[in-house]
């Protein structure tokens, strides 16, 4: 069955949906979510959202910081568009009614968090991203001009390659129809032809054994335009989090919110020592890749799991009104945080690359673009400054609906996409093994591809990856198409950039780390 938009979004998080809600002026929006319209790294986020808002902070502040954080990395227009745009779209977010906490004098409570030299962080208590996600989610239900599509998954983008032409890398000439997506209720699979199409596909994180993502983020989008020979940038900078909650099996990690760092929480060994000052003069405040790679270190120093993050010297009514989802999470294992030290570890979180966009958020490839965590617009350079993606995703998303507006005029549907071809049958141990090969993918990324790198790491990775993919791609040659045999095709291609950037990088930045290259090369600024 072939479905007409003028836009297809895939994805429901922040970035999707703030795009949706304003393509939607222009023509008629389908928006996808592989689950339903609420599961998204967004509605996760727990410190805030950062935007320059008052004295004495500014916008070259928030530019330095970022490009501090970035280590030499960012691409300083894309830092800047950003920063100054950010207000504005802090605006559009309470339009739609984003509740952001408030002091006694009507001002917006503003928290700090590592890397940042101000307190610029928007938040709602310490769930901020469920407060956006639900707000977002209420005005596209309301919406009449955008049709949600829950539980249908999108396989594949269209592009000549389906018409039976031969497609090359990086060619500028690829263009983008739509997309196969998967009905998960009946298990058809529909030709939706778009326009314009938007990636907003979110995370990474189910590449590694352990993350603070939801069990939605396994790369998809990346995926997908990796396979239609478009441009993936800057895939070795993943972002691990100072400070998951240390409760081994919980899926996805509970984070405890940098935001307590901000408020004045340390980190501290198993045997109560402060350790950051011995990294950085910053202490616990230093950017993530700093703090995260301490924490290691002194954990591989000491032979321990976890270290201790102490809030206990602090207020503890305002602990528990700043923070009541942490402090009630972790009441859940006996910790209480205004008298417990709280165990915890670095986690993978992020990723900074992704697919490569410009200052619109368009792809290399035509009548697509990409917003939000699926993209890399230069923001982050090599290391995130905390709370700065979830402004990111809004700004492009922006900028992301005016180009596409402009264009839409010129652009006729093409109806020559034949349908999906699936004549596979499914193999009866076909669970059992996509479910194997997926820890195995976790596995090996988790234990070679971490926070601490190595040419020899990143080699046996790649050769054990390159088993996986052999056996997955035959297997989906052969299988009735599901949600988990592409999830894992996925995460395997997602492993397979992060090792093949990793391996091409010659030098240490930012959040890729290499033993073999420990120094930074050369300023890319
Ligand atoms: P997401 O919100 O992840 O949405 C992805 C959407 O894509 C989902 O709807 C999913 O169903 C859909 N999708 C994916 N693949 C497919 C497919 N194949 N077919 C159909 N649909 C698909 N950032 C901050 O700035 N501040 C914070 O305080 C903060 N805290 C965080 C805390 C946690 C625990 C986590 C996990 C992240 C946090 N982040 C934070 C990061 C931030 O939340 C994410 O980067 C951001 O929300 C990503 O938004 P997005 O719209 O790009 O994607
Ligand atoms: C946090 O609350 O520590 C997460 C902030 C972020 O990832 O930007």
């Amino acid at each position: 069955m072939t479905r007409k938009f003028d836009f297809l979004v895939i994805g429901s998080g922040i970035a999707g949906i703030s795009f949706a809600l304003k393509a939607a002026k222009y023509g008629k929006v389908a928006l996808l979510s592989k689950t339903v319209l609420e599961e998204s790294n967004t509605s996760y986020a727990q410190g805030g959202i950062a935007s320059v808002m008052y004295d004495p902070d500014n916008f070259e502040k928030h530019i330095e910081d970022t490009l501090i954080a970035g280590d030499g990395h960012c691409d300083v227009a894309a830092v800047k568009k950003v920063v100054y745009e950010a207000p504005t779209q802090i605006n559009e977010l309470l339009n739609w009614g984003v509740d952001f906490d408030k002091d006694e004098n009507g001002q917006f409570n503003l928290h700090r968090e590592g890397g940042h030299s101000e307190n610029r962080i928007l938040h709602h208590k310490d769930n901020t991203g469920f407060e956006i996600q639900q707000s977002l989610v209420r005005q596209v239900k309301s919406h009449p001009e955008i049709e949600v599509f829950e539980n249908y998954f999108a396989i594949e983008i269209l592009t000549q390659h389906h018409l039976g032409e031969v497609v090359t890398h990086h060619s500028p000439d690829i263009e983008c129809y739509g997309a196969y997506v998967l009905n998960q209720q009946s298990n058809n699979i529909h030709t939706f032809l778009a326009k314009v199409t938007l990636l907003a596909t979110g995370g990474i994180g189910t590449v590694y054994s352990t993350t603070t993502n939801p069990g939605i983020a396994t790369g998809d989008g990346i995926a997908m335009v990796h396979r239609a020979r478009g441009i993936i940038k800057d895939m070795e900078f993943v972002q691990f989090h100072p400070t998951g909650l240390y409760h081994p099996g919980e899926r996805p990690t509970y984070l405890i919110s940098e935001a307590i760092r901000g408020y004045g929480a340390v980190l501290r060994t198993k045997d109560g020592k402060e350790f950051m000052q011995k990294y950085d003069e910053r202490g616990s405040l230093a950017s993530r890749d700093i703090v995260a790679r301490a924490i290691d270190n002194e954990m591989k120093l000491h032979g321990h799991d976890y270290v201790y993050l102490d809030v206990t010297h602090k207020n503890p009514k305002e602990t528990k009104e700043h923070f009541p989802n942490i402090y009630k999470k972790c009441l859940q294992l006996d910790i209480d945080i205004t008298k417990d030290y709280i165990p915890v570890s670095p986690i993978q979180h992020y990723l900074c690359g992704g697919v490569a966009v410009d200052l619109n958020g368009k792809t290399s490839i035509r009548r697509l673009y990409a917003a939000g965590e699926c993209s890399c617009t230069g923001l982050h350079g090599a290391n995130r400054l905390a709370s700065n993606s979830l402004i990111e995703a809004i700004v492009y998303a922006d900028a992301t609906v005016k180009d596409a507006v402009s264009q839409l005029h010129n652009i006729q549907f093409n109806e020559f996409v034949p349908d999906w071809n699936d004549e596979g049958t499914r193999l009866p141990e076909e669970m059992v093994l996509i479910t194997q090969s997926f820890r195995e993918v976790e596995q090996i990324m988790s234990t070679y591809v971490g926070i601490v790198r190595s040419n020899l790491r990143l080699q046996r990775a790649m050769s054990r990856l390159e088993i996986l993919y052999r056996e997955t791609e035959d297997l989906f040659e052969k299988s009735v198409v599901s949600r988990e045999i592409c999830e894992l095709r996925n995460v395997i291609s997602v492993a397979y950039l992060i090792i093949k950037h990793a391996l091409r990088r010659k030098e240490s930045r930012g959040l890729h780390y290499t033993v073999d290259y420990p120094k930074r090369m050369r300023n890319e600024l």
